[in-house]
């Protein structure tokens, strides 16, 4: 297997963007990317597509096809183009995919891509077609919606560990901040405990604050051998682990749902591959679409024991300057959350970081980063493990 390494990378602003079409943000997003590794686009063998619902949201299927197209890669070049599809760890899993191919040596330079577009309709029907990432028989006809089965998950956590409110707020709050550092954020204000805890009701404990939102947005992140890279950048980026696993794809059949085992098993197969640890990383942008679910990730990854992810959350270690920073990008809650799009968005923080370029947000001397990207309520867990400094031998 060869060692490989990110060369480029781009992202769009996320939010609303009513003015702007589906094939329009992603080709922005790989141009960026094809720019930023200087590349003139003939030398890409293949990409890999992020994307959970482009038929609900933009009554759009085939987007392999769409996006080689509208990059300009399908009737010259004829580039193979695969859509990955995991519910909102679409992106990572192209991610994947794209360093499989490159580490198999199967192909050299590979476009791995993610793109969602979820204003397009309306909130009814984005959190119906969210829903659909859960078991449609037994959770979503139920009426359970994404915010009621994550609000289980943190009444479960909060009954057995202790966990407040104040503590998940906190993760709101701090992520918050993190996006006032991020130019391409949905949000880019201040908020404090009261803000999250005093917002409207979604589904109890979680108010508005304790959503990720619903956001348009794409990032590409391209990928070749490592040993070429110096190539085609001068900071090159290397892809030291990759983690993929599932779980059931319903809450009710988990011995215990206080743990994700997707996450645990993902981060111990990027970790070994890695040939780190917890203690090693220096960053890492977790899945916190509900405030709960980067809690329960900080616990799954090993940043902190099992029930002390709140009460850390509460005290700093997660800030930036802290023990771990998590969410450096404002994350899910406050970058925003294009589901397809956000496990590349959260390889290209990693690279930003890694490279020194994150500005008001960076981590100083940042050397290792990981990545945790969650499909569903767990069903799927995708983690890749970046570094600025070759692998350990
Ligand atoms: N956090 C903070 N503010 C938010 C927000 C969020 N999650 N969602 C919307 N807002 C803001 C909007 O900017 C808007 O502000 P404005 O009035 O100042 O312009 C206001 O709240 C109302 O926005 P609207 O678009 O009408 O909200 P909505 O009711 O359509 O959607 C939720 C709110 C919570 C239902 C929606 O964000 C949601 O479903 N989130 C969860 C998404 C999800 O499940 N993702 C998959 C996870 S696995």
């Amino acid at each position: 297997m060869r060692d490989v390494a990110i060369i480029g990378v781009g992202c769009t602003k996320f939010g609303e963007m009513w003015e702007r079409s589906f094939r329009d943000i992603v080709v922005e997003a790989g141009a960026k990317a094809i720019g930023d590794a200087k590349l003139n686009g003939e030398e890409i063998e293949a990409m890999y597509v992020g994307n959970m619902s482009g038929g609900q949201f933009v009554s759009q299927e085939h987007i392999g096809s769409l996006v080689a197209d509208f990059a300009g890669l399908a009737s010259t070049f004829h580039v193979p183009s695969t859509r990955v599809e995991a519910a909102c760890a679409s992106g990572g899993l192209a991610l994947r995919n794209a360093v499989i191919a490159v580490a198999s040596g199967y192909h050299d330079v590979v476009v791995a891509a993610g793109v969602e577009k979820m204003t397009d309709v309306e909130t009814g029907v984005t959190v119906d077609a969210l829903a659909s990432a859960a078991d449609r028989e037994w959770e979503g006809f139920m009426g359970a919606t994404f915010p009621a089965l994550y609000a289980m998950v943190a009444r479960l956590h909060m009954h057995r560990y202790g966990t407040t409110r104040e503590q998940l707020a906190q993760v709101a709050v701090k992520n918050h901040h993190n996006a006032i550092g991020n130019p391409r954020a949905q949000f880019r204000n201040e908020i404090t405990i009261d803000t999250v805890v005093n917002s409207t009701m979604v589904a109890d404990p979680f108010t508005l604050f304790d959503c990720s939102p619903i956001t348009d947005g794409a990032a590409a992140v391209i990928v070749a051998p490592a040993e070429d890279a110096k190539r085609y950048t001068d900071s090159p980026v290397f892809v030291l682990g990759s983690g993929q696993a599932t779980d059931t794809i319903s809450l009710h059949n988990r011995k215990d749902f206080c743990t994700f085992g997707a996450s645990v098993a993902a981060g111990q197969r990027a970790y070994e591959m890695a040939k780190v640890t917890p203690k090693d990383i220096d960053l890492c942008e977790v899945h916190d679409c509900f405030t709960i679910a980067e809690i329960l990730a900080i616990e799954d990854l090993g940043f902190f024991k099992k029930g002390q992810g709140g009460p850390a959350t509460l005290a700093g270690e997660t800030a930036i300057g802290g023990k771990i920073p998590i969410n450096t990008s404002g994350g899910l809650k406050a970058c925003g959350h294009p589901v397809g799009a956000t496990g590349i968005k959260q390889a290209v923080e990693c690279v930003e970081q890694l490279r020194g370029e994150a500005g008001k947000r960076q981590v100083k001397g940042a050397k290792i980063a990981m990545t945790h990207n969650v499909g569903g309520t767990g069903g799927t867990a995708v983690c890749h493990i970046f570094s600025n400094e070759k692998r350990r031998r």
